[in-house]
């Protein structure tokens, strides 16, 4: 690769830049081959100055020590990057405090024995915060994501995170389905799973509920999740004790269904669905 190539103006809003350190250049070029985007050069590479891009039209994925997602332009944000370990919800989690999280709570952990294991599928893992706090807490969680990028960003949190010897255990708890949870979940018998997790991307998410700064390019990036209701019939099918829907505040219910009890927090709730009592 060596030399930096001329960015091509491109007719597709936000069009992906990717950019690699030399070690990581064939893990660009096979994501490229994939799933397209425009390799531009390796990182550091004094022609290549991502604060003088329009963040209109472009956002960098980067392949160096860690692969992460970048906004351009003069006052972008830093990177999005997942790293389960260094964590310290996982230290809190590990070190016995954990079932009154919210996200525990509402998958109904504090229904059940503590040497029981959970089965739950996160139909729509993003960046992995919720799956990491369920594994934390001992569930066993299968994850589904639809978005290379993201997918690309788990993985390679998934890959740290097996080398590490804080996180290890953990991450060994964690599995990464690279599909969608709508056609992947045609694998799965019915009531086969103990909870499905859905937490789609609200459409109407707006700047102040992404509370860093650096969420809004992933924002950007994944838009709306305009399909979302499409989620519940089969979530629903598989589960067989709950679904559970993570939705903004005044959002209203996934596909129109009335959950059976909701936990409510401060700027969102959790729809619980429940079927069978644990
Ligand atoms: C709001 S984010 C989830 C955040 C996540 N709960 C966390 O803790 O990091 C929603 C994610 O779901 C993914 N997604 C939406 N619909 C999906 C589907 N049908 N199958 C797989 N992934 C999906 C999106 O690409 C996005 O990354």
């Amino acid at each position: 690769m060596g030399s930096v190539v001329k960015i091509q103006p491109s007719r597709v809003k936000q069009a992906l830049l990717v950019l690699a350190t030399p070690h990581r250049e064939a893990q660009a070029k096979a994501y490229i081959e994939s799933h397209g985007g425009q390799l531009i050069g390796i990182k550091g590479d004094a022609e290549l100055d991502l604060s003088l891009l329009d963040a209109e039209k472009h956002q960098a994925l980067i392949f160096a020590d860690d692969v992460s997602l970048q906004a351009v332009g003069k006052k972008a944000p830093g990177p999005v990057v997942v790293s389960f370990e260094g964590n310290t919800m996982v230290h809190r989690l590990k070190h016995g405090g954990g079932k009154g999280e919210q996200v525990a709570k509402a998958v109904g952990l504090s229904k059940v024995a503590a040497d029981r294991v959970i089965s739950v599928i996160d139909a729509t893992a993003g960046l992995g915060r919720d799956s990491l706090i369920l594994a934390a807490l001992g569930c066993h969680v299968e994850m589904f994501e639809r978005n290379p990028v993201v997918r690309e960003l788990l993985l390679d949190g998934l890959d740290r995170a097996s080398m590490s010897v804080e996180v290890m255990a953990i991450a060994g708890r964690m599995q990464l389905h690279t599909e969608d949870f709508i056609s992947g979940s045609g694998a799965y018998e019915d009531n086969s799973v103990d909870v499905v997790y859905l937490d789609p991307m609200f459409p109407d998410r707006n700047k102040s509920a992404l509370v860093k700064k650096e969420m809004r390019v992933f924002k950007q990036l994944i838009g709306g999740d305009e399909d979302a209701d499409q989620l519940f019939d089969p979530a629903f099918r598989i589960a067989k004790h709950r679904v559970v829907v993570k939705r903004p505040k005044a959002a209203p219910f996934l596909a129109g269904k009335t959950p059976s009890v909701q936990i409510k927090g401060k700027s969102g709730r959790f729809d619980i669905y429940t079927k069978k009592a644990f």
